[in-house]
């Protein structure tokens, strides 16, 4: 599932290619790769928008307003359906089950980052955020590669194990 993330990330949306190649550099059956990728609701086979908000609908963000920050994520960006993608090609959204942070009702995950407590104004501000020149395009998630000026995969040096005595 990393591998097709990563996959994802780098084309916005899984080819039968990306797939493939997936299945090939981890040595697996592309008829499972292809399995996995259909099976989960994060992963897409069309082109979806760069960054995309995955809004809570389940019970206790419901409870706590989900639906208005639906509406609202929908207006901001400009779209009516999950299947659309904002006129700038930034941003899509889709509703969600629980995950995870019922807590912090109402919540979404927006790539790969959770956002708590949400309100409009929180939603206004990650928009603005993107979409503004003087912040990075994108914020590196765990799953981004370092890359080095040359785009070459920079390898992070873990740290030393300590051997276990007897
Ligand atoms: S109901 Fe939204 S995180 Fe659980």
């Amino acid at each position: 599932m990393p591998a097709l993330d990563l996959a994802q990330e780098e084309l916005g949306y899984l080819t039968p290619e990306a797939m493939s190649e997936v299945a090939e550099a981890l040595q697996l059956d592309p008829g499972y790769v292809e399995g996995v990728a259909t099976f989960y609701s994060l992963f897409h086979h069309e082109p979806i928008g760069k960054h995309r908000f995955y809004v809570c609908t389940n019970l206790s963000c419901m409870l706590r307003g989900a639906s208005g920050i639906v509406d609202h994520v929908k207006q901001a960006i400009g779209v009516e359906r999950s299947d659309q993608v904002s006129a700038d090609g930034l941003f899509s959204f889709e509703e969600v089950e629980c995950l995870g942070a019922c807590e912090y009702a109402p919540m979404m995950r927006l790539d790969h980052r959770y956002h708590y407590d949400l309100t409009n104004e929180s939603v206004d501000k990650l928009i603005a955020e993107i979409r503004s020149p003087s912040t990075p395009d994108s914020v590196p998630s765990p799953l981004t590669p370092a890359l080095s000026p040359k785009g070459e995969r920079v390898r992070k040096a873990r740290p030393t194990r300590k051997k276990a005595n007897g």
